[in-house]
C-alpha cells in the first residue's frame, strides 16, 4: 500500500504521522507533502527519513490512500488531482464534508457508507462534531433522537498551530501579572489577538469560527454533519461553540432528548459499551489529550423535557477528532478489499 499525507508539517500531519506507525499501517511507500514553504523539508517516520514534497508541483500517481490535513482551500484545489490520480483521498477540511457525493464517515457509526466513494474522496468531520458522535449514535438507536441542545469548550489547537501560538504567547506575555491584567479586565496588554479577535489567555470566547448569520460556522458545522452522519435530515440542533484555554482537548456539554423512556443505568451502560468510548466520573480535556477514546461522563436526567439525559464529552481533537479517524478510515478501506 502506498500513503501520502498531505499537510504533514501541521498538528494534524504530526499525529497522523505517529498514529500511522502505533497502528502499523501496512506502509510500503510514503510521501509527505506541504505548502511550497515546508518543501525540502525531511521528517522522520520510524527508520525512514522523508523529504517533504511541493504540493503544486508533484506527480500523484501510484498513491493509493492520501491523508488530507492541509485546510479547506489547499484541499479543495489539490483533493480532485489526487483522486484523479487514482488515490483514495481521506479529507480533515471542511471542504467536501457537506458534499452528497462524499461520504462523512465516523467508523464507528456509518462505515456503510464507504461502500460508494463516487469522487475518490472521503471526509472526516470536524473535531468537535467527532467528540460525541459515537456517544449520541448510542443513544439515538436505542431510544430514538428528537433533539441536540449544547455548548463547546474548544481548544486553541483546534485552530491550527496558530491558535496554540497565540495562546502561548499570550501566556507567555501576562506571565504572572495574567491574575492582575484578568482581574482589572485589562487583557488588551496580552498581545496579538488575530486568531481569536480577543483575549484568550485567562478568557472564554463564545464565538468558535466566523459568523454566518445569528450562529457561527462551527455551530452550523456541527448541525448539518451530525445530521448526515447520523441520517437524521431533520435532527434538531442547537448549540454554542466556545473557545477555551486549553491547549489540546475538546469538551462538549449535552442536553439530549429522546425519544422513548430509558433507565439511567442502562443509559450508562449502553455507553460504556460503545466503541472509543470511557465512561468516566468526571471527564477533562487532560484526560482525553493524547488519547483514542472519548472521555464521559456526568451522565444523569435532564428533567426539563420527558425523556433527557444531560453528559459531558472531552476528546482529543487532534486524535480521534482528526487523524486517528482518518486512519481508522484508511483501515476500513484496506479491510473491505478495495486494495486488493
Ligand atoms: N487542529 C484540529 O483539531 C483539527 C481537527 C480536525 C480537522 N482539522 C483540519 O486539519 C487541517 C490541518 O489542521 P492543523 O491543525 O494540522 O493545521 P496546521 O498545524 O496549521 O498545519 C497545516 C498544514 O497544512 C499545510 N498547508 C497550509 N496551507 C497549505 C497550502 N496552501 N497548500 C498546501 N499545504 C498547505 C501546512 O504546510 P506548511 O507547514 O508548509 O505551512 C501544514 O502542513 C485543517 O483543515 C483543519 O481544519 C484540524
Amino acid at each position: 500500500m502506498n500513503f501520502a499525507i498531505f499537510g504533514a508539517t501541521g498538528q494534524v500531519g504530526q499525529v497522523m504521522r505517529s498514529i500511522a506507525l502505533e497502528r502499523n499501517l501496512p506502509i510500503d511507500e510514503l510521501r509527505f507533502f506541504a505548502s511550497p514553504r515546508s518543501a525540502g523539508k525531511t521528517l522522520q517516520f520510524g527508520s525512514r527519513v522523508i523529504t517533504v514534497e511541493n504540493s503544486y508541483e508533484a506527480d500523484f500517481s501510484g498513491i493509493d490512500i492520501a491523508l488530507f490535513s492541509n485546510g479547506a482551500s489547499a484541499s479543495l484545489e489539490l483533493a480532485p488531482k489526487v483522486a484523479m490520480a487514482g488515490a483514495i483521498v481521506v479529507d480533515n477540511s471542511s471542504a467536501w464534508r457537506m458534499d452528497p457525493q462524499v461520504p462523512l464517515v465516523v467508523p464507528e457509526v456509518n462505515a456503510a457508507e464507504l461502500a460508494k466513494i463516487p469522487k475518490n474522496i472521503v471526509a472526516n468531520p470536524n473535531c468537535t462534531t467527532m467528540v460525541c458522535m459515537s456517544t449520541i449514535n448510542t443513544l439515538a438507536t436505542n431510544f430514538g433522537l428528537l433533539r441536540i441542545v449544547g455548548s463547546t469548550y474548544q481548544a486553541v489547537s483546534g485552530a491550527g498551530i496558530t491558535g496554540v501560538d497565540e495562546l502561548a504567547n499570550q501566556l507567555e506575555r501576562g506571565g504572572n501579572r495574567l491574575r492582575e491584567l484578568t482581574f482589572y479586565g485589562n487583557c488588551l496588554e496580552l498581545g496579538d489577538t488575530s486568531q481569536f479577535e480577543e483575549p484568550i489567555a485567562g478568557n472564554v470566547i463564545p464565538k468558535a469560527g466566523k459568523f454566518v448569520d445569528d450562529e457561527t460556522v462551527e455551530e452550523h458545522k456541527f448541525r448539518d454533519e451530525a445530521r448526515k452522519i447520523l441520517s437524521l435530515p431533520d435532527l434538531r440542533v442547537s448549540m454554542t461553540c466556545v473557545r477555551v484555554p486549553v491547549f489540546t482537548g475538546h469538551s462538549i456539554a449535552l442536553n439530549i432528548e429522546l425519544e422513548s423512556d430509558f433507565e439511567l443505568e442502562q443509559v450508562r451502560k449502553l455507553i460504556k459499551e460503545t466503541n472509543g468510548v470511557v465512561v468516566t466520573e468526571v471527564p477533562t480535556p487532560q484526560k482525553a489529550a493524547g488519547n483514542d477514546e472519548n472521555y464521559v461522563g456526568r451522565i444523569r436526567r435532564d428533567n426539563t423535557v420527558a425523556n433527557g439525559v444531560s453528559l459531558f464529552i472531552s476528546g482529543d481533537n487532534l486524535r480521534k477528532g482528526a487523524a486517528l479517524n482518518a486512519i481508522q478510515i484508511a483501515e476500513a478501506l484496506i479491510d473491505s478489499g478495495r486494495f486488493t
